[in-house]
């Protein structure tokens, strides 16, 4: 099983799961209404989750997040972990047993003997005439939504976009569960009132059909049994990972750290599982999940010895534009001797990582602008140094004025070359259309520019630009005086070749597609190609656009 599959079947199981607890919890709220209205709300619920593909992917998804999480449990070399992580694992592994009372007397019951558990009948049962229950079956509700969110929250926390939807998360995972649980005290209330009405209880007890002694006593099997089963599967999981530490502990590995440390850990361990092991503080947002990037290490001795990247750390280290010698250390195990350089200090957080302070470095969706001077060099033959200083900083201060004009950051001037970012802090719809808006200024303060040189230019300067929005790494860079902000990754290199493609097809302006997309600009008007950019899989879909003042009005 690839580690791409089993990352998306994880995350896919575990929001199934998710979307049944909301739902779930959605439908206790309705208690705050009335009991016929939990009762409706049940009928859509059950509609969904005792459907075909309801019950294929409600139990398919517990199955497999079940199953992965032991497997998760064995193949971590080692249980150090932070709290966090530690409290996610602990109440994970506790859910099973408190859940199985629940799932048995309710979905099973009705499963295997038609026994009917509509609110009345549960909200009695719970909060009137077993309240232990009640209050076990509320500590449960509380443990899995909690284990929920750290999963999602872990989940999503490096996200660019997620600093600012916190609040609304945050309110929403305070609000369901406490909204659930008064929908059903309130519920509690309302069938004590009516339990209060001589016979009401026997009659209402009387027209769903309960389980039977027999019945009973075999759901009481069916739990034991699920109960035994999931304690071996521990053990078992246990037993394998005490095996599989005496026969790795014959082949241990020597990891060097910068400061002159040195682990030895036992074969098998990742390097980051070494770090923790030895107590190295290393920085891992995402808890080793392969999803963050920030425990990335370069390897400075022994690279030759790894196995190479797996696709799903490849996808990682592409996305940050990782040098080939980067690995991160929560998915290489070496199998022999390596010296490694963690990149990020081990204190990094998120906001730091790739969330609001940009000068530590983060990754983020933006559009990157590249313009170039058309046949500058020919032209540059024919002048004198000073000549060519002086027109290439007129032609400087043209193209970066229309950019901060625009909105844009300019970045790097190289030869007659000009690199520009937009949207490092509005994302990268508002930063496609401020690079669109930059295009058209740029082109009319060089054409202005050339009407008044026109004595001194042999022929009207004229510029191609490339514009490309995607996913970059954004963060100030350099050494010594020269630190600039700047972006590296795909989307860098994309733009750069769209700028280039300005000359073959003769235009002032080449945009990817998905420029067009984030600003919502239709330019379907214009010749759409597919180009294919070296050491890149696939082609980008791009438009053609011959002159700026062709582009619609943004
Ligand atoms: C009640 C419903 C449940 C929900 C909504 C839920 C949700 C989640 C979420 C969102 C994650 C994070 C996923 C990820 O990072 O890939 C997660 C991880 C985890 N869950 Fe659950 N879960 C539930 C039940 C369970 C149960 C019953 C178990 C125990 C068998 C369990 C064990 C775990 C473990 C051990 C992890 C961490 C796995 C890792 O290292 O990535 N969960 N869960
Ligand atoms: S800890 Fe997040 S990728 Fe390694």
């Amino acid at each position: 099983m690839s580690r791409v599959f089993v990352r998306r079947l994880r995350l896919g199981a575990a929001f199934v799961l998710l979307a049944y607890l909301i739902l779930h919890f959605a439908n206790h709220a309705l208690g705050l209404v009335s009991l016929e209205a939990m009762g409706a709300g049940r009928w859509w619920f059950l509609a969904l989750w005792r459907s075909a593909p309801g019950t294929l992917a409600l139990y398919g998804a517990i199955t497999a997040h079940g199953l992965l999480a032991l497997w998760l449990l064995y193949d971590r070399r080692t249980l150090r972990m932070p709290p966090w992580e530690a409290t996610q694992y602990a109440i994970g592994l506790l859910l099973p047993a408190l859940l199985v009372v629940h799932v048995v007397s309710t979905r099973i019951a009705w499963w295997r003997f038609g026994v009917d558990d509509p609110y009345q009948r549960i909200v009695l049962g719970l909060s009137l005439q077993s309240p232990e229950f009640g209050a076990r079956q509320t500590l449960t509700l509380v443990l899995a939504w909690l284990h929920a969110c750290i999963g999602v929250h872990y989940w999503l926390r490096f996200r660019s976009w997620y600093p600012r939807a916190l609040p609304w998360l945050f309110t929403v995972a305070l609000l369901l569960p406490t909204l659930a649980l008064l929908g059903f005290v309130v519920a509690g209330r309302e069938v004590a009132a009516l339990a209060r009405t001589p016979g009401w209880t026997e009659a209402m007890l009387r027209s769903v059909h309960a389980a039977g002694p027999a019945e009973a006593a075999r759901l009481v099997a069916i739990r034991r049994g699920f109960l035994d089963t999931y304690l071996i599967a521990l053990v078992v999981v246990f037993t394998a990972r005490g095996g599989r530490r005496l026969l790795e502990r014959r082949r241990s590995i020597r990891i060097a750290y910068p400061n002159g440390r040195v682990v030895i850990a036992p074969g098998g361990f990742t390097i980051l599982e070494a770090s923790r092991l030895a107590g190295i503080p290393h920085a891992s947002v995402c808890g080793g999940r392969g999803r963050c990037s920030t425990c990335r290490v370069r390897i400075v001795g022994g690279l030759e010895g790894l196995p190479p990247p797996r696709e799903a750390e490849r996808r990682v280290l592409a996305r940050v534009g990782a040098a080939p010698d980067v690995r991160l250390a929560c998915q290489t195990r070496p199998a022999g001797d390596v010296a490694v350089e963690p990149l990020l200090a081990p204190s990094v957080v998120p906001a730091e990582a790739f969330g609001t302070d940009v000068r530590q470095g983060r990754e983020q969706e933006l559009a990157v602008l590249f313009a170039d001077l058309r046949g500058f060099t020919r032209m540059a033959e024919n002048k004198l140094p000073y000549d060519v200083v002086f027109l290439l900083n007129r032609y400087f201060e043209a193209v970066g004025t229309a950019i901060t004009g625009a909105g844009g950051v300019t970045n790097q001037f190289t030869g007659d070359g000009v690199m520009a970012l937009f949207g490092i802090e509005s994302g990268p719809a508002a930063g496609s259309r401020q690079a669109l808006v930059a295009a058209r200024a740029m082109v009319e303060r060089v054409n202005a520019l050339s009407a008044e040189l026109a004595g001194d230019l042999p022929t009207p300067l004229r510029i191609g630009i490339g514009i490309h929005a995607g996913p970059a790494v954004v963060g100030r860079m350099g050494w010594g005086e020269s630190f600039y902000l700047t972006a590296v990754g795909d989307t860098v290199h994309v733009a750069a070749r769209l700028e280039q493609a300005t000359k073959d097809y003769a235009a002032e302006l080449v945009v990817s597609e998905d420029v067009a997309r984030h600003a919502t600009l239709d330019l379907s008007h214009f010749p759409a190609h597919d180009l294919s950019v070296r050491n890149r899989a696939g082609k980008v879909a791009i438009r053609v656009i011959d002159h700026v003042t062709n582009l619609p009005t943004i």
